[in-house]
């Protein structure tokens, strides 16, 4: 099963993802969390990444396609994937649709979560993420047991860059400029499934596990 998670910053793609990797056994590909896992070893694509990412926008789509194809590519034979983050305008989409063709692949679903903008808020501006694993919490609905310190390796947790309250603006004016239109691509194709995205995580996760069912 290969499926597209979609929908604005903070609107929990990241935290579903992870719950479906369990369930399904799925490769997460995020190009966010690639593109902080560059960041942090300085690798030359995170040195090219990194002051677009902390302004929150948009790296350019020749480095972030090429850096999807090789994670497409390097998938073992016949495992399923998640894709989460990309693609965010209607050139990557496209781009990801021949890729998906050259591998004889395809997308079985992409799952839009709807989540009003104050509740984005909160959720960005309350993230936190450890340091060492880049496990997610939040300083209200999932706070770390220890201050500060991550419940799953002991890593220290931190806000992550791009949380600042004048990038998540930037961030979500982004969105509605350049990745909202994505919904439109997918719902031409009958991909599209709108899932309410307020509630627990466990609610959410409900109402996801029953669109794939
Ligand atoms: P990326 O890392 O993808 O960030 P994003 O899309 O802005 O999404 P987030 O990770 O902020 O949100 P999420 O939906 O995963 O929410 P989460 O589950 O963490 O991208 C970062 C940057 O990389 C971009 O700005 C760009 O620069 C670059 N980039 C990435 N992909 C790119 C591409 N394709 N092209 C070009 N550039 C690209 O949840 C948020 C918080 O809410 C957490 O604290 C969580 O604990 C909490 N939470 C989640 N669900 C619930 C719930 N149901 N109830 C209570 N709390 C909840
Ligand atoms: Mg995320």
């Amino acid at each position: 099963m290969n499926i597209l998670m979609f929908g604005p910053p903070g609107a929990g793609k990241g935290t579903q993802s992870a719950l479906l990797v369990e369930k399904y056994n799925l490769k997460h590909i995020s190009t966010g969390d690639l593109f902080r896992y560059n960041i942090k070893n300085q690798t030359e694509l995170g040195l090219e990444a990194k002051s677009y990412i902390d302004a929150g926008d948009l790296v350019p789509d020749s480095v972030t396609n090429r850096m999807v194809e090789q994670e497409l590519n390097n998938l073992h034979q016949g495992k399923g994937f998640i894709l989460d983050g990309f693609p965010r305008n209607v050139a990557q989409a496209e781009e990801l649709s021949k890729m998906l063709n050259t591998n004889s692949s395809f997308l079985n679903k992409v799952i839009f979560f709807e989540v009003p903008h104050e509740l984005l808020l909160d959720r960005l501006t309350g993230r936190r993420i450890c340091k060492k694993c880049g496990a997610v919490y939040h300083i209200t609905s999932k706070p770390t047991k220890i201050d500060s310190v991550c419940d799953v390796c002991g890593g220290e947790v931190v806000q992550r860059a791009d949380d600042r309250v004048d990038a998540i603006e930037n961030r979500l004016k982004v969105y509605e400029e350049q990745t909202s239109p994505v919904k439109n691509f997918y719902r031409e194709k009958g991909l599209l499934a709108e899932v309410d995205g307020k509630g627990t995580t466990d609610e959410v996760f409900n109402r996801v596990s029953a669109v794939l069912n």
